[in-house]
């Protein structure tokens, strides 16, 4: 039987249950919650006590995003939470997150300027300013992310190291569903038809990970690998080979790589990567 979990749904009340709770990591969410998120959320009750927090975020999507239309499913979401061993939930509306006469957002730099942060203007910023409000709510010791959003993970690390915030930010692996199809929130968005189309983005990227493994590291050939195979699901907006610390895009022999992707699949714009020549342990240590 799942034990239940304690719902916060203001900075004080986090404040008085963060006070007894010992060594807490935190999994920062959006709500609508899957396999993913499960794992991580287990993940983080093994190394301690788990706190998740789910608010979708209006400052990281822009005016045409879906913030209205994006999913939510709190009363499945806390069942979730509660079978995966998570201690807390912490549920803010808008106007607790984002108080009246607030002057101060996180501006990520470099890092968040390309990939997404070039198809998606400002959402870092939306992205970093909400984590370091989490963070500073919750005082975590741990945070996890999946590397399903590589760029933010990174741009994460790079905030926690840059500001000094004194947390370990822990990478988890993606989770897919038995085809492939990376785990997301986005892929309800997906009709029945779309859905067999939508794998062609990780079969895609399986393919680039092969020919990797098959010896080839010039970065061209595998971008080309990937685009040729993934636009069976739509056109993307990109295929990446970049350097996955810095997130440059890389040209001729590749050493290590993180090959992504973004594509519109009817509704839903989903994204996707594999992560070449570096492991998660590695990229924790950065
Ligand atoms: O990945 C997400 O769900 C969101 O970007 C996050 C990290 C919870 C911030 O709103």
């Amino acid at each position: 039987m799942a034990s239940s979990v304690t719902v916060l749904r203001t900075v004080r009340e986090v404040r008085e249950w963060r006070g007894d709770a010992g060594d807490v990591g935190l999994v920062p969410t959006m709500g609508a919650l899957h396999g993913g998120h499960r794992r991580l959320v287990e993940r983080a009750a093994a190394d301690g006590v788990a706190i998740a927090s789910i608010f979708v975020n209006p400052t990281q999507f822009a005016p045409n995003e879906d913030y209205r239309a994006y999913p939510r499913s709190e009363e499945a979401d806390l069942a979730l939470l509660a079978d995966a061993g998570c201690a807390a939930a912490f549920i803010p509306g808008v106007e607790e997150m984002y108080r009246p006469g607030e002057d101060m957002r996180v501006v990520p730099g470099d890092i968040a300027s390309r990939l997404e942060g070039a198809a998606r203007p400002g959402h870092f910023a939306g992205v970093c300013t909400v984590v370091a409000k989490l963070f500073g709510m919750v005082r975590p010791a741990r945070t996890y992310f999946s590397h399903k959003d590589f760029q933010q993970l990174r741009v994460v690390q790079t905030m926690v190291r840059d500001l000094a915030l004194w947390i370990r930010v822990v990478p988890f692996e993606i989770v897919r569903e038995p085809d492939g199809l990376a785990m997301s929130s986005r892929n309800a968005y997906l009709t029945p038809d779309e859905r067999r189309r939508a794998v062609a983005l990780s079969r895609g990227l399986f393919a680039a990970r092969d020919e990797w493994a098959r010896g080839t590291r010039d970065a061209a050939t595998l971008r080309a690998t990937v685009r040729g195979i993934a636009s069976d699901a739509g056109t993307p907006e990109y295929v990446s080979i970049a350097d996955p610390v810095t997130l440059r895009e890389l040209e001729g022999r590749a050493e290590r790589a993180v090959v992504s992707l973004a594509c519109r699949v009817g509704r839903a714009r989903l994204i996707d990567n594999v992560l070449l020549g570096m492991s998660l342990d590695e990229l924790a240590r950065l």
